[in-house]
């Protein structure tokens, strides 16, 4: 039987029990149906709960990401295109945090070469609509099987609820597309890991991700600021110290690389480590040992480092502030964040993520006019995530209506509150051809959510010619030069 014949929803399917209902029971499996079609959602929920599973029903993949990140799922039965995401898109996000929670794709006519691409992405199965009934059954109850035997080994709903959290990395730009999946591979292991990326654009973010979504996610992740601590209280905090070994050393006390046993040391700011803390910290991966400052004892430990610095490690390594055979223990893996500015197709979805964050319970929604997601698109971001994070909650915080306009924007980003460049004739209607190009250039990145490829694309002008554009208008604009 076919969804589309079989409306009545409340049917009991075959050798079914019928427990149903709204209870929630603990341990009863949890589907979540991301389907902006209602017939589809009203059926994938009554066979769940003809199962005896819960079932939550969203339109969308961001509620389908607000829900696991309160309630894990067991299985994401997810529409390969969503209104604001390709399934594909969810699968990848939803494989980072829970990756064992299986997931079925159902496409439409037209679509299923994406299903394909998302079985090569992990997925666990695809049903073309309209699908079977009893075929959405087994593979329901196949995929909660397979959940629970995983859970069974592992505490699977413990990773949605660890700091880091699915909605907290967010990136559609085949960069962080990149990183995404580097974190996929990464985290499985226990290799040293070391984060570059300029200030603001998510390295600690980055490092928990890779913590909580590897196999020792229920061991300790301890950040430590290698910047912030004179050096001898940075060598106690790393190394621990014995009772005694200085005024005020009362008792023995454990080092960070001894507490995270089994777990993950986060060295922010690696760049700052003093000379000769880099060489202890080099013979204590090495050795896989600790002697805490004043002991002549040695402490066996088992740490995974992943080390993160804005700075440019190589170019300290040449003029000899940063020692090269620490950085090679430390850049068995690297992973490069690139700064916003080169990956603006992400800013629109960033927007609405901290929108959304910022945004108090129970008050009505808001969103910024295509003006100002325009201007945010064509800003450079010197603070990356930070700094844009900044820019959505002051706004948020001091706009009144529920649109918010470019006036509406921080004063820090000024020079984006200039309108598009219009000639003196403007007065009696006319705009200058420069305004209406720069009307279309920026409508155009807002529509394909900053998108330059296909923006120029759909232009009809040439990519280097759209960034060119974009640089003069960030410059005049900056420049206070445009006159209108
Ligand atoms: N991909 C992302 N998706 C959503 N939020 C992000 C992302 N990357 C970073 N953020 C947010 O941006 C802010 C800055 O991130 P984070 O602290 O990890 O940056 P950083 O690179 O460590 O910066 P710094 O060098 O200044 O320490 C945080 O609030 C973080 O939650
Ligand atoms: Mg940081």
């Amino acid at each position: 039987m076919h969804y589309a014949s079989a409306r009545p929803l409340a049917m009991t399917l075959p050798g079914v029990n019928e427990k149903g209902g709204k209870q929630v029971m603990n341990g009863t499996p949890h589907i979540v149906i991301a389907d902006d079609q209602e017939a589809v959602r009203e059926i994938c929920t009554s066979i769940a709960t003809a199962l005896g599973y819960r079932a939550t029903g969203v339109v969308s993949a961001r509620e389908a990401i607000r829900v696991w990140e309160q309630d894990p799922p067991d299985v994401l039965v997810s529409d390969v295109s969503l209104p604001d995401m390709t399934g594909l898109e969810l699968l990848k996000r939803l494989k980072l945090v829970m990756p064992a929670v299986p997931v079925l794709l159902t496409t439409s006519y037209g679509t299923v070469g994406m299903a394909v691409e998302a079985m090569k992405q992990g997925a666990a199965d695809y049903l073309t609509k309209p699908f079977e009934l009893e075929e959405m059954r087994l593979l329901l109850q196949a995929c909660v099987r397979q959940t629970q035997q995983a859970r069974e080994g592992r505490g699977l709903r413990l990773e949605a609820r660890g700091p880091y959290a699915a909605g907290n990395l967010i990136g559609v730009s085949p960069a962080m597309q990149r990183v995404f999946r580097l974190i996929g591979k990464v985290a499985q292991s226990r290799y040293s890991v070391l984060v570059l990326g300029e200030s603001g654009t998510g390295k600690e973010v980055v490092a928990r991700a890779l913590h909580y979504t590897g196999p020792e996610r229920d061991r300790p992740f301890l950040p430590v600021d290698c910047g912030a601590l004179v050096p001898s209280l940075m060598e106690s905090e790393l190394f621990g110290y014995a009772k005694g070994a200085f005024t005020g050393a009362h008792h023995n006390h454990e080092g960070l690389l001894e507490v995270a046993q089994g777990g993950t040391v986060f060295l922010d700011e690696i760049g700052e480590l003093p000379l000769d803390l880099q060489v202890k910290l080099l013979r204590a991966i090495q050795e896989k040992e600790v002697r805490p400052v004043g002991s002549t004892r040695r402490i066996k430990i088992d740490v995974r480092i992943i080390a993160a610095t804005n700075r440019d490690l190589q170019a300290a390594v040449a003029e000899g502030s940063f020692r090269k055979d620490l950085f090679f223990r430390l850049n068995v893996v690297s992973i490069k964040l690139p700064p916003l500015r080169e990956r603006v197709q992400d800013i629109p979805m960033l927007v609405e993520h901290f929108l959304d964050r910022f945004t108090p319970p129970g008050a009505a929604p808001r969103s910024f006019s295509d003006e100002a997601m325009a201007r945010m698109i064509c800003y450079d971001w010197p603070g990356n995530i930070r700094e844009l994070e900044n820019c959505v909650e002051r706004t948020v915080a001091l706009a009144a209506g529920p649109r918010l306009e470019v006036a509406d924007l921080p004063t820090t980003l000024l020079h984006l509150r200039q309108p598009p460049p219009v000639a003196a004739g403007e007065d009696c209607g006319i705009r200058s051809i420069a305004a209406i190009e720069r009307d279309a250039i920026l409508g155009a990145l807002n529509q394909v959510k900053g998108d330059k490829l296909l923006a120029a694309k759909l232009l009809g002008i040439g990519k280097t010619t759209l960034y060119r554009k974009l640089k003069e208008y960030t410059f005049s604009a900056q420049a206070g030069g445009l006159n209108s």
